[in-house]
């Protein structure tokens, strides 16, 4: 049985991925300090899963902590999704996104490098292509200007994570650059838990549905695109989850081509955001109140994946359509409070 480290494990992605993780038979340690997560992820874990995968509540900023997980254990790899993750909050508290993101990142090569761990998968976003020339957006395209420091630690953290590779012969590493991950499990027990008003678009449509916030404003209606709203590539988080469990396949059976590899995680669909609010009424059965009001500040107009490459590499593709994806979000959301009254 193989043993893999998760930070970030209680996390929107995380989560996901260790029910898969153990739903394959690998032996799962959590770290993960709950700064945007809450304990009964864990329980539910168990719930869905019969095991309870170890946990340690440490902040990876604090080498000598995390270390001291790494003495215990001898990992067969490491799946790092432990970041702070809003582009709005990275825009007024920069430091505190360097601090957290990148030291944490550091801290952890740090001891995967002392203790000889070889594999590493990390979070990435499409957020390093930044504005891009041309759509659809594949593994080819430069980084352009970082649109946040949100999305410019993403960036510093593939080039980091490549110099690592480049300088320790043991090392491998891959990051997958997720598109726009929503939707919940399938058991309605773990999925995005937004503390406090959500910037991204499916929480603040699911609050709105169950009464949590009053109306969706809409970021925009004179987009050049076919209804005037934003589009984006939306993945549901159980495919997103799966494609880590084919990347982590891909390093432990020795298949990488090169020590560094990196791959779109999307769909290769794009939805607008009226899309995504027609699919949440049908499949729900509900109707939402929503308006429409100025386009968000640093928002984009269109992006959306080729994924051409992840498909054939990882022999990974994407299953589930936009209905299954806000259909699950939604039974997600009506468990929510039940779950944080405890
Ligand atoms: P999340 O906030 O739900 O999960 C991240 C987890 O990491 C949380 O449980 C948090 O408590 C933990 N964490 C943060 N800093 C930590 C630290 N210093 N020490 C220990 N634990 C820490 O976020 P998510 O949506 O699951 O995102 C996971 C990863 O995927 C992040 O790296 C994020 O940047 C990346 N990503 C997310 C999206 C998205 O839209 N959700 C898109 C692209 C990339
Ligand atoms: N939107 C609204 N109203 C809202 C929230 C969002 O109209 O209340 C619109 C946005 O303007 C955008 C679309 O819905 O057009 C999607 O917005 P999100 O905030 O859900 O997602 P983004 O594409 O802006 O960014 C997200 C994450 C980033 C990540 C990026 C790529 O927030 O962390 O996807 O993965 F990097």
């Amino acid at each position: 049985m193989k043993d893999i480290l998760v930070t970030g494990g209680l996390g929107y992605i995380g989560s996901h991925t260790v029910v898969q993780l153990i739903e394959k038979n690998y032996n799962v340690t959590i770290v993960d300090n709950l700064s945007n997560s809450k304990i009964f992820i864990l329980d539910n874990i168990e719930k869905i899963t019969g095991k309870r995968p170890h946990y340690f509540n440490i902040d990876l900023t604090d080498y000598n902590k995390i270390n001291s997980c790494f003495s215990k254990n001898k990992f067969d790899g490491v799946i790092h999704f432990a970041a702070l993750k809003s582009v709005s909050e990275s825009v007024n508290h920069p430091d505190k996104y360097y601090h957290n993101n990148l030291n944490s990142l550091l801290n952890l090569l740090r001891c995967m490098k002392e203790n000889d761990i070889k594999n590493i998968i990390f979070s990435s976003s499409c957020t390093v292509y930044g504005q891009p020339d041309k759509l659809p957006v594949s593994e080819k395209s430069p980084f352009k200007e970082a649109e946040s420091p949100y999305a410019r630690t993403k960036q510093m953290s593939e080039n980091i994570i490549e110099d690592f590779t480049n300088s320790i012969s043991y090392l491998s590493a891959i990051s997958l650059r997720y598109f726009n991950p929503v939707g919940a499990h399938h058991s309605g027990l773990i999925g995005e838990l937004p503390l406090g008003t959500p910037d991204n678009l499916v929480p603040y449509i699911t609050q709105t549905a169950a009464g949590i916030r009053q109306e969706l404003k809409i970021f925009g209606d004179d987009y050049n695109t076919h209804d005037g709203t934003a589009i984006r590539d939306y993945i549901h988080v159980e495919d997103l989850a799966e494609a880590h469990i084919t990347a982590l396949q891909r390093m432990i059976e020795n298949k990488m081509k090169s020590k560094y590899e990196y791959y779109n995680i999307g769909t290769g669909v794009g939805y607008s955001v009226l899309d995504v609010v027609k699919s949440f009424e049908n499949v729900n059965k509900l109707k939402l109140n929503y308006s429409f009001s100025e386009r968000r500040s640093g928002d984009i107009e269109k992006m959306f994946s080729d994924c051409t490459i992840s498909n054939k590499k990882l022999g990974w593709n994407s299953k589930n359509g936009l209905d299954e994806m806000m259909s699950s979000a939604w039974k997600w959301e009506k468990n929510i409070s039940k779950f944080l009254k405890g």
